[in-house]
């Protein structure tokens, strides 16, 4: 089995998120980069973190009409990312023209309801639904879409790789059993998810701000 921990390499510094990358890269699958990742170093921020030699998973979270999303896949593919995100709620159209243009080997996946919105907010934005349920239609949505998977928590990711059996699904929110929460509020075990079927399990805080990196990433490794 690989390893399905990807490293989120939530750093201001490139220079420390590359010092982290080959610190860890014994004892992790791949390396996430996020939007804010890419809005401060771009491709050549992409470039000096693909030198470590592991997968990379560009957190986009693309959303615009079809043809700009499309185009913007295609602006990627030169990094070769293994896996992008796009959001489900710009629509099947949307998604089905991001899968054409990303490639064989590129897994494109979406994100369904941002963690960050509750029931009030759907509503405010006219979503009649709760935000389970949301996410459940975007989540069939996307898979007629013929994406690869979705982002999602591992309290969900049971029940939906029960609906989707040969999905791909990305889980962040996790944290060791005794490990400190932070920001994350209903985080799940890295071991939980798995067994809950993720495919990849997102994994930053617990490693990055680890005093030992290394030994942060072996123990979880060893749980899995
Ligand atoms: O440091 P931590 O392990 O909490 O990092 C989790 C990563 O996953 C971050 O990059 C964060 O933006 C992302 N993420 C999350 N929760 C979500 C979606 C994405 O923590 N619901």
């Amino acid at each position: 089995m690989s390893n399905p921990i990807y490293l989120a390499l939530d750093l201001p510094r490139l220079d420390a998120a590359v010092a982290l990358a080959q610190k860890v890269r014994g004892h992790v699958g791949g390396l996430k980069l996020g939007l804010e990742f890419f809005c401060a170093h771009g491709h050549h921020g992409v470039h000096e973190v693909a030198k470590v030699g592991l997968p990379i998973f560009l957190d986009l979270k693309l959303h615009d009409i079809p043809n700009t999303v499309a185009a913007a896949m295609q602006s990627i593919h030169v990094l070769q990312p293994a896996i992008v995100t796009i959001h489900a709620a710009g629509g099947r159209a949307m998604m089905e023209d991001a899968k054409a243009a990303a490639g064989e080997s590129c897994k494109v996946v979406a994100v369904t309801v941002l963690t960050s919105l509750d029931d009030g907010d759907l509503a405010a934005v006219g979503v009649g639904s709760n935000a389970h349920d949301q996410a459940l239609r975007l989540a069939d949505l996307a898979q007629e879409a013929g994406l690869d998977g979705i982002v999602c928590s591992g309290h969900e990711v049971g029940a939906i790789h029960k609906r989707w059996k040969n999905g791909f699904f990305v889980v962040p929110g996790l944290r060791p059993a005794d490990a400190a929460l932070g920001d994350q509020k209903r985080a799940v075990t890295p071991r939980a998810a798995r067994d809950g079927g993720a495919s990849v399990l997102v994994i930053g805080r617990p490693i990055s701000r680890a005093e030992d990196p290394v030994a942060a990433a072996r123990a979880i490794e060893a749980t899995l």
